[in-house]
């Protein structure tokens, strides 16, 4: 352990001295600059664009490995060497744009290395000045980022088949079962419509579940439009009513609207009632037999518009309410893991909340019920 004179002795006396261990621009301190662009575990190239074809006058020991060419072959050539014969590149031209006006820019490139790899090269390009502002050279950052993009392609590939390849079955066996189940495709006897009546509710659950992680994918990708109109929310209580019934039913929970003086939202019709449905099936699941889920509809302000549903279930333990939006993330207790569900209901419900710019929560006392509501305002 170094004493404490040690480390004084060590350390800057002055903001003055600290100041003097690096001005920029001083050329006492060009060695460290070279050095530290030596040891840069980035690519780093700078080019003379008064010359012809603005060719490399620089490359450092990291550009030689990531290409896989000595420097006497990188110097003196244009950096497009790197692209061979693979020149229709939007990036290309956008590097060709901003270097003719002067600019910085960032982008990814396909190069290829010596020994003819391909590999991602996010390339960043800045001009130099002079002390009057003409450029004089320009600075290029390379980052092979290769193993990004091929593992964003593997999750792109993934969505495209649970999309195509799962979804698309699937919806023809549900609905194939679904005509069975009400009788379009004709009658069948007790024991076969228990069974249908199986596959169908699992089917659904099936549906639910791609569904929620196709969405999850566009939420997180920002992919997810919103179709924005004027309509009045009681429509949406009125809908996931008439869609959950049944399913309620089935269970002895009583399905009760509370509708108070509201006024008309802008907001997607269809997603309110994604996340009013997603919450209403989790109520139901939730509610013991022969008890009430309440949907109600507020204006707490002359701007707000309050959903909320309340049931009659377990409750959810304070120290629990934190993980309740969380994707993937369903309480940690047995009761909770046997209602099923995708774990990302909730998860996908916030994000449509807050892109509409509003707020999503929950209260809830354990052994007495819980209150999810959201709040859309305007
Ligand atoms: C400093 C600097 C670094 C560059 N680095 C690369 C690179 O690593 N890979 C690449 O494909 N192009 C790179 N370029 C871009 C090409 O040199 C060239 O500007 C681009 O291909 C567009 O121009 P062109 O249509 O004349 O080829 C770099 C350009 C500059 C100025």
């Amino acid at each position: 352990m170094p004493d404490e004179s040690e480390i004084e002795s060590k350390t800057p006396r002055n903001s003055e001295s600290r100041h003097t261990d690096f001005l920029p621009g001083h050329s006492d301190h060009l060695p460290i600059l070279f050095r530290a662009v030596e040891c840069a575990r980035n690519g780093i190239v700078i080019t003379d664009p008064l010359r012809v074809d603005n060719p490399i006058i620089y490359a450092n020991p990291a550009f030689s490995q990531l290409t896989g060419y000595a420097t006497e072959q990188i110097i003196g050539r244009n950096c497009r060497f790197l692209q061979r014969d693979d020149r229709e590149q939007v990036a290309v031209k956008e590097v060709r744009e901003a270097i003719s006006k002067e600019m910085p820019i960032t982008t990814i490139l396909r190069n290829y290395k010596r020994n003819g790899t391909l590999f991602w090269n996010e390339l960043t390009i800045s001009p130099v000045r002079d002390e009057r502002g003409r450029v004089i050279n320009f600075v290029g950052v390379q980052n092979d980022v290769t193993a990004r993009i091929d593992s964003e392609r593997r999750v792109q590939e993934f969505y495209s088949v649970i999309s195509h390849e799962l979804r698309t079955p699937l919806s023809s066996i549900h609905g194939a079962l679904t005509a069975v189940e009400d009788g379009t495709a004709g009658r069948v006897n007790a024991q076969v419509m228990r069974l249908v009546k199986i596959a169908v509710d699992n089917s659904t659950r099936l549906m639910r579940l791609i569904n929620d992680i196709l969405d999850w994918k566009k939420l997180e990708s920002g992919k997810f439009k919103l179709n924005l109109a004027f309509f009045d929310p009681a429509n949406a209580i009125n809908s996931v009513i008439n869609e959950l019934q049944a399913n309620s039913e089935s269970k002895g929970v009583e399905l009760v609207p509370q509708i108070m003086p509201h006024h008309d939202i802008y907001a997607d019709e269809d997603r309110i009632i994604q996340v009013l449905n997603n919450l209403t099936a989790n109520a139901i699941k939730f509610s013991p037999p022969n008890s009430r889920v309440l949907i109600t509809l507020e204006a707490p302000a002359r701007d707000t518009v309050r959903f909320s549903v309340s049931d009659k279930g377990p409750g959810i333990p304070s120290e629990q309410m934190d993980k309740l939006f969380v994707r993937f993330q369903q309480l940690d207790s047995s009761d909770t893991r046997k209602k099923g569900g995708s774990g990302l209901g909730l998860a996908i419900s916030k994000a449509i909340v807050e892109l509409h710019g509003g707020n999503i929560g929950v209260s809830s006392v354990v052994g007495e019920g819980s209150s999810f509501w959201f709040e859309i305002f305007g």
